[in-house]
């Protein structure tokens, strides 16, 4: 066995490999003993208080699986920080990221978690859950088909995706290929990533009579992570699919473009976003302050139409220097429109307003 050395997230200790290099920046490394990327804390954050949430709504002992665990850190933080009824199920084909996994199971004596070793299609063809975690390196798609009928009804898929430069332009044949949708190279590709992300999933789920809908879903510098309710029902399934479209939209010269299919509607569910808030303010993260304006953010950009428009954009096309963003969301307002903020960008605003509209606001605040 590799040396060790123990780390700290969250109220969990665990184990990871010695020689790996701790730093806050960057996509961590893939090592032969497993992997362990500091950098992804505050997504296990969030992940612990979507598990929490989970629990308090079910009035029975639920089943969670960490389906790429690697070393556990996931996994092992849930089943230590969520108070509750439920089993958590470590797996990762890598045996000696396992191995590591059961060595912190049995640091900090937890006996609500067991670990499994071996490739997570044959493990997800066998077992179902209430929980379902996939977080690979790269794209989710080898996983998604089978993990949308292994989420016990009532219960949440959450998948991240780190192939973000497939998903926002920068390889768009990898992205027509493997998501079957169009995507661009603009100010608001990383909502038009994930709004493709989310459409593949759904799509997926509708093939199999199950309905997916997204209640968080966001971006951050280098991955996007999406979070299901999961539902049984051919007529809800094809609910949803009404909501997968393409849509226009405009690159950074402002011409128009269209993009996609990808999913239209509301990336959150606000319902279960106040429980998320409610959970977080009672837990001790180390992200806490940006995680609470995370969840923020996307409860305000509920119910706004896809996409955004942005001060720095706009700035940069007619070479001016950019407007204060609440002096343009003010006056748009004035104007009868509707204006949010939104969490992929603090540059950024979305509104009902066109385009045209937006630049006559814009020149009004900057000429
Ligand atoms: C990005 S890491 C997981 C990180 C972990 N979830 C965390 O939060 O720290 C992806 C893991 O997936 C595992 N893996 C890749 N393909 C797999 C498969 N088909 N079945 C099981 N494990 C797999 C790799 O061994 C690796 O440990």
């Amino acid at each position: 066995m590799t040396k060790l050395k123990l780390v700290r997230e969250g109220n969990t200790e665990f184990f990871v490999p010695a020689d790996l290099r701790l730093e806050n920046k960057g996509p961590g490394r893939k090592l032969r003993y497993g992997f362990y990327n500091p950098a992804m804390e505050e997504s296990r954050d969030i992940s612990v208080a979507v598990v929490q949430v989970l629990v308090n709504e079910f009035d029975r002992e639920i089943d969670i699986l960490d389906g790429l665990a690697s070393i556990g850190a996931r996994g092992l933080r849930i089943a230590n920080e969520v108070d509750g009824d439920f089993n958590v199920i470590l797996n990762d084909w890598n045996e000696k990221a396992i191995e590591i996994a059961k060595k912190s199971i049995e640091h900090s004596n937890l006996s609500n978690i067991k670990t499994s070793c071996e490739d997570l299609n044959v493990l997800l063809c066998k077992e179902r859950f209430h929980y379902i975690d996939i977080d690979p390196f790269g794209s989710p798609v080898p996983y998604i088909s089978i993990a949308v009928r292994s989420v016990l009804p009532g219960g949440i898929l959450a998948v991240t995706a780190t192939d973000t430069a497939t998903l926002c332009g920068v390889y768009r044949k990898t992205c027509i290929r493997r998501y079957g949708s169009k995507p661009l190279r603009t100010w608001s590709m990383h909502e038009i990533g994930l709004r493709i992300l989310l459409g593949h999933i759904i799509r997926e789920g509708a093939r199999f009579d199950r309905a997916l809908y997204p209640i968080l879903s966001y971006s951050r510098n280098y991955y996007m992570r999406a979070y299901f309710k999961v539902k049984k029902g051919a007529k809800k399934a094809d609910e949803l699919l009404k909501n997968i479209d393409t849509l226009k939209t405009y690159d950074f010269d402002l011409k128009e473009r269209e993009v996609g299919p990808l999913w239209t509607g509301n990336l959150h569910d606000k319902g279960f976003l106040v429980s998320l808030r409610d959970v977080i303010r009672k837990k001790s993260f180390r992200n806490k302050k940006d995680i609470e304006k995370l969840v923020d953010r996307c409860l305000d950009e509920i119910d706004m139409p896809p996409l955004f428009y942005d001060i720095d954009a706009l700035a940069s096309y007619f070479k001016r220097s950019p407007p204060k963003i609440f002096r343009m969301m003010k006056l748009l307002e004035k104007e009868g429109y509707r204006v949010s903020r939104t969490h992929f960008r603090d540059t950024s605003f979305k509104t009902d307003a066109p385009l045209d509209e937006v630049i006559k606001v814009f020149n009004d605040l900057t000429i």
